[in-house]
């Protein structure tokens, strides 16, 4: 610590501070307020790194109230006079930073802390930040919603892809900067809260119960989960390998999804068959209300289902993004077609070797569409606009790009470039240029054209 913010803790009239601070000169200045996504520039902070988030969280659905703390333990990488979180929404009742008050400043869905003391380059710190209000629903540029979102049993589920894990705590909202979770809620306790990682205790007092979820393994904040409803949590070390597989379903429709989540076991071994090692401690799903989101997501350890879109290649695809996203995680949001593009492929291999359409079937078909068609709207490795990032070019054409890689090495090579790949970044985070470097040092090819082509091409490549 410089000797200004020693002086500043004698809470000196401000214009003397001011003019104190002007002789002695501080090192730190305030952490960037984006990390210059090209896609998002506003998601993440510059200045520092979290290593573990702890939340304890309190929600009443009745009056849709969230009342939280969230414990943020980081590491700063340059002199830091202020930082700044991800935040939408809620009331900042108190914040703090080395257990010190902080002063805490909101500006749209950006919070700065500037703590008494400036933290030095290199320093472990800690800051907790109090909150509470009715946690957003947010809308995405594509028109979906995410953050905190209602759900029709009385209860209520929040997703983050790619920003609304803001809704509902503040954080370094960026894939780059993954960290370990403590999950604590608290919900009425007719009702059941599901998250990330391994269930370390269940309390209930005075009509409510407190589910602790523990998350040791990185995660990136827009795979963070809870799900608060009527579910039954069922825990099962059903893997031929013994991994921990926690189901929650909707009790409402427990029989016509049973048949479903009865292969998850399969699926997880499958999968492991090809992609390698399972990257986490415990696996799952979990079936949400009908309606109760438009799509699914790849939360990690246990992917998000509405049950109006679980069929066996949803669980197929999202279980992959375990690997692909949750393990492997990109380094910016336009590489997402790494994301996306291999647990489409992932439907595909399923397909095939479940004597269903080969790969090469679906490559075709995808081939066949015309050159307007919107699978060539844009190359994957490039989209345009954060709204188009869940658009078909970075699936099914991200799927398309795998499949090329395929048959130009030929299969044992693709599989090991496949393990390789998800061994090589595991727990970390990857961009489409280390992919494509990747793929070339391993199979010893000058791949360029297919990367020139497929990848950053623009329009329908003139041969299949
Ligand atoms: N990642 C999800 C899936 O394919 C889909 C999704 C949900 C998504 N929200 C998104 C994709 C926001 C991009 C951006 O399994
Ligand atoms: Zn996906």
């Amino acid at each position: 610590m410089d000797h200004r913010s020693a002086i500043r803790r004698l809470a000196l009239p401000g214009a003397v501070l001011l003019a104190l601070g002007g002789c002695t000169g501080g090192a730190g200045k305030p952490g960037a307020a984006g990390v210059r996504d090209g896609l998002f520039p506003k998601l993440g902070n510059g200045g520092y790194d979290v290593e573990h988030y702890s939340l304890a969280l309190d929600y009443d659905p009745a009056r849709n109230h969230l009342t939280g703390t969230a414990t943020l333990t980081a590491r700063a990488t340059r002199d830091l006079s202020a930082f700044n979180l991800d935040f939408a929404g809620m009331d900042v009742n108190s914040a703090t930073v080395g257990g010190e008050r902080a002063d805490a400043d909101r500006a749209g869905d950006e919070l700065t802390l500037r703590p008494a003391d400036e933290i030095e380059k290199g320093a472990r710190f800690r800051t907790s930040v109090a909150y509470s209000g009715t946690p957003k629903t947010l809308t995405d540029q594509d028109d979906s919603h995410e953050g905190w979102l209602r759900t029709a049993d009385g209860g209520a589920l929040a997703l983050g892809e790619p920003a609304g894990s803001m809704a509902w705590f503040p954080s370094n909202n960026h894939p780059g900067d993954k960290a370990t979770y403590d999950i604590k809620i608290t919900v009425p306790q007719e009702l059941t809260a599901v998250s990330n990682g391994e269930l370390k205790s269940k309390v209930t007092a005075g009509g409510r119960t407190t589910f602790t979820w523990h998350t040791g393994e990185p995660m990136a904040s827009y795979v963070a989960t809870v799900a608060i409803g009527k579910y039954d949590i069922a825990k099962e070390s059903k893997t031929p390998s013994g991994l921990p597989v926690y189901t929650a379903v909707d009790p409402a429709v427990r029989k016509k999804t049973a048949d479903v989540v009865g292969r998850l076991p399969e699926i997880v071994e499958w999968e492991k068959e090809n992609f390698g090692p399972y990257p986490f401690s415990s696996t799952g799903v979990i079936v949400a209300p009908e309606g109760s989101a438009e799509y699914a997501l790849e939360t990690q350890n246990r992917p998000v289902i509405p049950a109006d879109q679980l069929d066996n290649e949803t669980l197929v695809h999202e279980l992959a993004h375990q690997w692909f996203g949750d393990s492997v995680t990109p380094k910016r949001w336009k590489d997402m077609w790494l994301n996306e593009g291999f647990a489409t492929y992932a439907e595909w291999l399923w397909s095939e070797d479940h004597g269903g359409e080969s790969a090469q079937a679906h490559f075709d078909e995808a081939y066949a569409k015309a050159a307007d068609a919107e699978l060539w709207a844009f190359p994957p490795a490039e989209p345009p606009s954060a709204a188009e990032v869940s658009h078909e070019p970075v699936y099914e054409r991200g799927a398309m790009v795998v499949h090329k890689i395929r048959r130009a090495v030929g299969d044992d090579m693709f599989y090991d470039i496949v393990q390789g790949w998800t061994k090589e970044h595991r727990h970390a985070n990857a961009s489409t240029e280390d992919f494509t470097r990747f793929v070339e040092e391993e199979s010893g090819k000058d791949l360029t054209d297919l990367w020139d082509t497929w990848l950053y091409g623009d329009g329908k490549p003139k041969s299949p």
